[in-house]
């Protein structure tokens, strides 16, 4: 098979009976490797997203998780099929404690899930120390942690990242990126949006860059940040 984990192939589509938003654009991630979306605010990277994840209508194209079309599954279904999603906003309770979130995570289990709470917090010290605390209060940096460390309650086979650094500073943005990396050596594939293009393609196996709806440039992390165009257009040269 030849097929990447998880793709969302040649996919057309909008929200509700609007427009397209996407056109015919690919975003895709290969076992073992994180994969990075970048491009211009309101290029439909969240879009990408929701559509991989199957909280729009794919219109033409099709979304395949391990060999598997799930074009039309729901998102729940996703999450049954191994699909983790942090989506840009409101990704957290937070008037819930740290652990309740966690818990949250857990929904779809029935076994034991203690485990990987301790994972969790192994990953995320600080959310073991304000585990009895509402999400709420917590920094920035912190509830993003919460939002990701809620995504794996439910152990998943591949995780997807909506600008998980949105919002925090220089260096915690290099924490959470050494997390996400963390992450992705115990085999998880990630799939994530970022704002913070550089660094992103940095640690980037695979980069997309998205423009207008449509891939721009696509190639390893390397590949795009040496590339000109890429550089002048949407790196700041
Ligand atoms: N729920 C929605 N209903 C209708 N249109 C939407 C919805 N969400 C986003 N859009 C539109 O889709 C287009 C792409 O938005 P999207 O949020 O995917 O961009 P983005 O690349 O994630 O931007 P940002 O960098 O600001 O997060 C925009 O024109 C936006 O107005
Ligand atoms: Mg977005």
């Amino acid at each position: 098979m030849s097929d990447p984990f998880l793709i969302g192939d040649t996919m057309t589509g909008g929200y509700g009976k609007g427009p397209d938003i996407l056109h015919d654009c690919t975003v895709a991630v290969e076992r073992g490797e994180i994969a990075v979306i970048v491009g211009p605010n309101g290029a439909g990277k969240s879009t990408a997203m929701k559509a991989v994840f199957g909280m729009l209508d794919v219109r033409a194209g099709a979304v395949r998780l391990d060999g598997e079309d799930i074009t039309h599954l729901s998102p729940q279904d996703r999450v049954l099929k191994g699909m983790g999603f942090v989506p840009q906003n409101a990704n957290i309770f937070t008037s819930m404690t740290v652990e309740e979130n966690l818990e949250m995570g857990a929904f779809i289990r029935r076994d034991d899930f203690s485990g990987t709470m301790e994972q969790v917090y192994d990953l995320f010290p600080i959310l073991r120390e304000k585990r009895r605390q509402p999400a709420g209060e917590l920094s920035g940096g912190q509830r993003q942690q919460v939002a990701v460390g809620r995504a794996l309650m439910t152990e998943p086979k591949v995780l997807m990242l909506d600008e998980p650094t949105a919002g925090v500073s220089p260096i915690v943005m290099d924490e959470l990126f050494d997390r996400i990396i963390e992450v992705a050596r115990t085999g998880i594939p990630i799939l994530m949006v970022e704002q913070n293009a550089r660094q992103a393609l940095e640690i980037a196996d695979k980069g997309y860059v998205l423009v207008q709806g449509r891939n721009a440039h696509t190639g390893t992390g390397k590949e795009l940040l040496a590339d000109e165009e890429v550089r002048r257009s949407f790196l700041g040269g």
